[in-house]
């Protein structure tokens, strides 16, 4: 269902006795997002593994694995703590997507090993191997790695213009290579398999309502760098499997790039997390489309003036470059804006009505969604599950169940 007034008078009426603030998932929305990704892994006979960190909530993480227990296989993780968590609550298949060199973070991963459990922890350099390797010494264990390829676009062939995420710095076969030989000089490490994430693609809107010429231009950028990254992936998946390394798997993509990520063909599985919650900034990909499922509900408790009301905090600002599009989504009633002078404030937030706005009483929620999808998640610790029109359940969220892994 799109956001409406009359949506909004329904679930007002469904929220009428909850303390406010509170955050929901929308299970019908939630549970179509899952579907619409299982179709795309089935379609290109892949897995997905599901990317915690835009989730931060196991009971829904476990939602997913049992409602398309085909399509799902495994969690890429993004701490050492967390991926311990989930070890210990009976999970399996563990793909810690970002590096570690901490003491105390070997430790765990070592104990995550010695549990039995499939572990590949995401490298991209010698220190970050030779750490893994002095740990697995200590601990007498092997770790399995997995090497990061970086896959921004880079239009001019070099780094003054470079379209994409700074994560790992191997680009190329040779320095792919470079690293297989490292790694194959210290004992206490194997290489089992490679991630290559166009965050670029995976999390740039393309389908913008009343944004053509721009959508255009994203779209043919995007295009561009498909076609460059899929090739550049492909030649190092195969030199690195030439070099002897047997791959366990081959991960890559994200919510918005599932469907082109999936079409590579050296990519044997893709990550879905955001595209689950279609939280504020996963609304408009033009090769996969998912209906927002997570939201939070602010008070009204001021009327400043008339055509204006001021909610009960909600500063959930979403991390990475400072921009409008990081405040949360006013998203019913329909039509709210924000007084520029103060955004989304640390305890109240005023909202300009638009004309036709529903009455709005002291005491009403006004609905919002987080602008990323899993940081909604360490601001309540618990979401209320509604599904048919009905509440059906609350669980905890990460930071319900006490931890604050990052
Ligand atoms: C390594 C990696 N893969 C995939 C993703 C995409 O996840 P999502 O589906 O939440 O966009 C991310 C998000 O940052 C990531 O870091």
């Amino acid at each position: 269902m799109a956001f409406t007034n009359t949506r909004y008078e329904i679930l007002r009426d469904l929220f009428k006795s909850q303390r406010l603030p509170l955050a929901f998932v929308d299970l019908d929305a939630f549970d179509f997002n899952i579907d619409v990704a299982a179709a795309l892994a089935k379609k290109a006979d892949k897995t997905l593994r599901l990317g915690t960190k835009s989730l931060r909530c196991l009971p829904l993480m476990e939602r997913v694995l049992t409602h398309a227990s085909l399509a799902f296989r495994g969690f890429l993780t993004f701490t050492a703590e967390e991926t311990a968590f989930l070890a210990q609550s009976g999970h399996d298949d563990f793909l810690l997507a970002y590096p570690t060199v901490q003491p105390e973070d070997m430790n765990t991963l070592a104990w995550i090993v010695r549990q039995g459990k499939q572990l590949s922890v995401v490298v991209d350099s010698p220190e970050h191997i030779t750490a893994l390797h002095e740990a697995g010494k200590k601990h007498n264990l092997t770790f399995h790695i997995c090497f990061e390829i970086d896959m921004a676009y880079r239009p001019l062939g070099n780094d003054t213009l470079h379209l994409g995420l700074r994560r790992s710095p191997i680009r190329t076969v040779e320095q792919a290579l470079e690293l297989v030989e490292f790694a194959k000089t210290v004992s206490h490490v194997k290489i089992d398999s490679i991630m290559g994430y166009e965050g670029h693609i995976a999390g740039t809107n393309d389908d913008i309502p009343g944004a053509g010429l721009k959508n255009n231009l994203l779209r043919g950028i995007k295009k561009a760098s498909v076609r460059e990254l899929s090739q550049r992936r492909r030649a190092i998946v195969g030199a690195v499997r030439s070099a002897g390394v047997e791959l366990r798997f081959v991960n890559g993509g994200g919510s918005g790039s599932l469907s082109s990520t999936l079409q590579d063909e050296s990519v044997t599985e893709g990550t879905i997390g955001s595209g689950l919650y279609a939280s504020g900034l996963f609304h408009h990909f033009k090769e996969v489309k998912y209906k927002p499922s997570a939201f939070f509900a602010l008070q009204v408790v001021r009327k400043p003036k008339d055509g204006m009301v001021t909610c009960a905090g909600g500063g959930y600002i979403a991390s990475g470059a400072i921009e409008k599009s990081k405040l949360p989504l006013p998203v019913m009633p329909v039509g709210m804006k924000y007084v520029d002078l103060e955004g989304a404030g640390e305890v109240q937030t005023p909202l300009i009505l638009p004309p036709n706005c529903p009455p709005l009483e002291l005491g009403d929620p006004v609905f919002f969604q987080h602008a990323k999808a899993g940081e909604l998640c360490e601001r309540f610790n618990e979401i209320i599950l509604i599904q048919g029109g009905h509440i059906i359940d609350r669980v905890k969220t990460y930071r319900g169940e006490g931890f604050a892994f990052l």
